[in-house]
């Protein structure tokens, strides 16, 4: 029998006839992200059902040298997820795995396995009226796992924090087919080295993520939502101190969106209305939410009636009502879909210090007008976080290889910036192989030596996601 059919035939035996698909027709859906990026042809696609055959699978593959890639929702923005082209490799696909094992309303937790998917988790934490405060635009596709792998942030991070400050307990199938379990649900826990957080942004290179405990939150019974049009972003900036303060620290979301955003928006949803009657430069998108009784509109109103006495905002809406609040929301789901529908773009995740993104923008933009000025800049983001997505779509003239080198080229002075800034170029999205050449090249040496060394101990073979985050292992 060759190697392969062994695999196969290992496969079929331990998670039986539903748990691996080959099949052309099949495995396409895991071979394509969101963004339009392909894999290469798979060994297959295996889909187990426990952590233990997750487990399982791994063993086999440690001991028959095969290289695999967990796959979770596939809405990652880094390609980790995808198979390589050149190596095939074996898709572990955590579908299956999608229990709600348990919640626990008074310790404010909830035990799930890693393939849930992260809507019809906070819609669990609902029913016991808790919350489950992660929220991002790909959260009816996304699972915990592939959240817990990438780390991801999202719309609430101001106030609640990344994953990784949402995880109190981890269970993990290690490259070498043991399974680590560290479900525990505490809120404290000092003993010894904090293994959960190693796998918490390994993006698959250090283990399959298979369940994990998670912090839950009371469940917000009042929430607001307002679009506030602004003059420039330093004034957005100037409103986002204000308001941290004004809101009792009751913000949960702080989105700058400028103008251009919102005309992708309509292009890609023609039927949603300009939220204010004027155009106005940028636009800042916040939500205040309490848990109990609280009057969010007088802050809110404050808030606005002070902005524009100091000249910092020039109109605003508050919604009145639920679906008021969900349209405000569309416009900032909806442009990103506008900015796909452009084809290729640069598309970044990069943080600086809060109190200097005014001063990276006008920057940055600067420096991109300067070198390319047919390009148009769409700079939005998590403000309240210091993270921006500064993407820029490039002239629709350009032929697909000078559009991707000038691509290139933008990339590399607006990282140049970021770095001048003391910032990151990966904020929430991971490194996966797209960010991989900028992250290697800003790497100091003992943050290289001891990310290989954490990578040789736990998976010595180089098994895991080969390639993603570290270069791919010399054989
Ligand atoms: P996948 O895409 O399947 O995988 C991502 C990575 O994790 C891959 O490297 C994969 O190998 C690895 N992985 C997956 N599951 C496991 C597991 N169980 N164990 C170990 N490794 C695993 N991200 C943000 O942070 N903030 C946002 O606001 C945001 N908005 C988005 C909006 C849209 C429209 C889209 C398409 C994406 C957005 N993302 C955002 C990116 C993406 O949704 C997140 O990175 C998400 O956490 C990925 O989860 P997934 O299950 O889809 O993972
Ligand atoms: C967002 C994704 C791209 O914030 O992270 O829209
Ligand atoms: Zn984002």
């Amino acid at each position: 029998m060759s190697p392969h059919d062994s695999l196969l035939d290992f496969l079929g035996q331990t998670l039986g006839d539903n748990g691996v698909l080959t099949a052309n027709s099949d495995v396409e859906r895991y071979l394509n992200d969101w963004a339009g990026a392909r894999g290469g042809q798979p060994l297959a696609v295996a889909r187990p059902a426990t952590p233990e055959q997750v487990a399982e699978v791994l063993g086999y593959c440690h001991r028959h040298d095969i290289p695999v890639v967990p796959q979770g929702g596939g809405s990652g923005l880094v390609e980790g997820a995808l198979p390589d082209s050149q190596t095939p490799e074996l898709v572990i696909s955590l579908e299956r795995l999608n229990r709600v094992r348990s919640i626990d309303p008074i310790n404010f937790s909830m035990s799930v396995d890693a393939g849930c998917v992260l809507q019809s988790v906070k819609e669990a934490a609902e029913v016991e009226d808790l919350s489950f405060p992660l929220s991002l635009g790909a959260q009816g596709s996304c699972q915990i796992g592939g959240n817990i792998a990438t780390n991801a942030g999202g719309l609430n991070v101001l106030r609640y924090g990344m994953m990784r400050q949402l995880v109190l307990g981890i269970e993990v199938a290690l490259p070498d087919g043991r399974l680590l379990s560290d479900m525990k649900s505490l809120h404290k826990n000092n003993a010894g080295y904090d293994l959960k957080q190693l796998f918490i942004g390994a993006e698959g290179t250090l283990g399959i993520v298979t369940g994990a405990v998670l912090k839950l939150s009371p469940r917000p019974q009042v929430t607001r939502t307002a679009l506030i049009g602004c003059p420039d972003v330093d004034s957005v900036l100037d409103l986002y101190a204000q308001a941290r303060r004004s809101c009792c620290d009751l913000l949960t979301a702080f989105e700058l969106i400028p103008r251009a955003c919102l005309e992708l928006a309509f292009e890609a949803d023609p039927s949603l209305p300009d939220p204010l009657d004027e155009p106005h430069p940028v636009y800042l998108l916040m939500e205040v939410a309490a848990s109990g009784p609280a009057d969010l509109d007088s802050m809110i109103e404050a808030l606005f009636e002070r902005g524009l006495e100091d000249g910092l905002l020039q109109n605003g809406v508050l919604a009145s009502s639920d679906i008021q609040a969900r349209q405000l929301w569309q416009v900032r789901e909806a442009m990103l879909e506008g900015q796909q529908r452009r084809g290729e773009h640069l598309r970044t995740d990069i943080s600086l210090p809060i109190s200097r993104l005014p001063a990276f923008y006008e920057q940055a933009e600067a420096a991109i007008t300067e070198a390319s000025p047919e390009s148009q800049v769409i700079a939005y983001g998590h403000v309240g976080d210091g993270n921006l997505h500064f993407n820029v779509l490039p002239p629709e003239h350009l032929d697909d290889e000078s559009k991707r080198s000038l691509l290139h080229d933008l990339e590399e002075r607006l990282f140049t910036i970021v770095a001048a800034f003391d910032g990151s170029i990966s904020a929430e999205h991971g490194i996966g192989r797209v960010k991989q050449p900028p992250f290697l090249e800003r790497l100091s040496a003992p943050e290289h030596d001891i990310m290989r060394g954490l990578k040789r101990l736990l998976d010595p073979r180089g098994l895991m996601s080969p390639g993603r985050i570290l270069p791919r292992p010399q054989r």
